[in-house]
């Protein structure tokens, strides 16, 4: 078969290039921790080893999540503007949330989000991906090219999402545009006009997330009943809306590119020789939407032999984490169940390591299964395209068709 490019030659750490310093350096000659100076002068504590990236997710106490969802690039009051228009607000609900209100609203996504009620959707999704499978299998067969991001990827962890928790009654389009949006204007270097354009459709998509807030049954009417303001309620369902929906696409996407170029790893799936799970997890490890994620050092404290201030800003870097010759034989090749693979830090770590991890392995575990045969045979006619952005993957399309 003639996959496209091989992905191993990509840059494989893809962090953001528009981040003067950053780009250039990663590579295999990155030291443990390193202070590197952003797009707009902010210097942030970047820690690639693996044994240090836990250390700094695993203790809340000393590095802080408060900065989890802080704009990358400063909102000019232009953009503060408009979204105070639509009277956004993100208070600390999930992933920024240090304080007692935590355990307790985490517990109740947790409990919409239990894997029994993930198991449950299984069969559900499987036959839904198999429609999909069969109808671009039929594109691929006449000749045609077909778009696995589009057809496969994008939706499906919405659908899933949408079957586990009510959500607002919006079309599928425009809950992906506003999360785009999001990803973008929190994560993304920008220029003022671009920030203005997001904030625009953020703001939009947040007036019906709090209409529903006011209303909706479900979750949202878990967390009135207990007691958050409505602000609370419409922050825990922003950020469910998000990563609760994009990182499953981006991940699919790019763990789908991936195996097209791992012929050997495909085989060994058709002959039962490769375990599914295994896949999925040397995805995550090598692939992971998320490559990096922020704390914010609370105190005077030291990062391995680093001396941190307080109010440094820690940066992650999780896919690099996923590398660490320290945890993992071979780091840079995709061996579905070596020792080490399923020690990557793609879901974080600590009292805010993700809480859709299940939901997330048994809808890759799903398209692994059903859609990497599609994958044979074919040509990239368009690998994925990850913008600039500090944290987010974000492909934006994966184009194949047959040889
Ligand atoms: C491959 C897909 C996914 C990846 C790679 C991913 C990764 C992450 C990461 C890195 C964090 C931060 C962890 C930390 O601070 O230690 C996180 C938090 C979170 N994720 Fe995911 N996630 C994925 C899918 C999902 C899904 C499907 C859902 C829900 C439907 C979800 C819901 C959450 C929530 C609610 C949090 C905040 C948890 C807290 O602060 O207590 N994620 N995720």
């Amino acid at each position: 078969m003639g996959a496209g490019p091989e992905p191993a030659r990509r840059p494989p750490l893809a962090l953001p290039r528009a981040v003067p310093g950053w780009g250039e350096s990663v590579d295999e000659q990155w030291p443990d921790a390193a202070t590197v100076v952003d797009h707009v002068g902010v210097p942030h504590l970047v820690v690639t080893r693996h044994a240090l990236v836990r250390q700094v997710l695993t203790d809340p106490v000393t590095f802080r999540p408060d900065n989890a969802l802080d704009a990358v690039t400063p909102l000019p009051v232009a953009a503060l503007r408009v979204l105070a228009g639509h009277r956004f607000r993100l208070p600390p609900t999930l992933a920024n949330n240090g304080g007692a209100s935590h355990p307790e609203i985490r517990g109740i996504v947790a409990d919409a989000l239990h894997p029994h009620r993930v198991a449950a959707q299984r069969q559900w999704l499987t036959g839904l991906v198999r429609e999909r499978v069969a109808a671009l299998a039929a594109e691929l067969d006449a000749g045609r090219p077909v778009d696995l991001y589009a057809g496969l990827a994008a939706d499906l962890p919405l659908l899933v999402l949408a079957r586990l928790v009510e959500l607002p009654d919006a079309p599928v389009g425009a809950v992906k545009d506003f999360a785009r949006a999001a990803l973008e204007l929190f994560w993304a270097p920008l220029d003022s006009a671009r920030q203005l354009a997001l904030a625009a459709e953020v703001g939009r998509f947040h007036t019906v997330l709090r209409e529903f807030a006011a209303t909706g049954g479900g979750l949202a009417a878990r967390l009135r009943d207990a007691g958050h303001s409505p602000d609370v309620v419409v922050g825990a369902l922003f950020f469910l809306l998000v990563a609760g929906q994009e990182t499953t696409s981006q991940f699919l996407t790019l763990l789908l590119h991936r195996l097209a170029g791992e012929p050997a790893v495909r085989a060994g799936l058709r002959a039962g020789t490769v375990a599914v799970d295994d896949v999925v997890e040397e995805g995550l490890r090598l692939e992971p939407p998320i490559v990096t994620w922020r704390r914010v050092a609370a105190a005077d404290t030291m990062l391995g032999e680093l001396p941190v201030a307080a109010g440094t800003s820690v940066v992650a870097w999780l896919a690099r984490a996923g590398r660490d010759p320290a945890v993992v034989g071979a780091p840079g090749e995709f061996r579905p169940g070596q020792p080490g693979s399923r020690r990557h830090l793609a879901f974080g770590a600590g009292p805010h390591r993700c809480v859709g991890a299940q939901l997330a392995r048994m809808e890759a575990a799903v398209v692994v299964a059903e859609a990497t045969a599609l994958l044979d045979g074919v040509t990239v006619v368009r690998p994925p395209w990850c913008p600039d952005n500090l944290t987010f993957r974000m492909p934006d399309a994966f184009v194949v068709r047959r040889a």
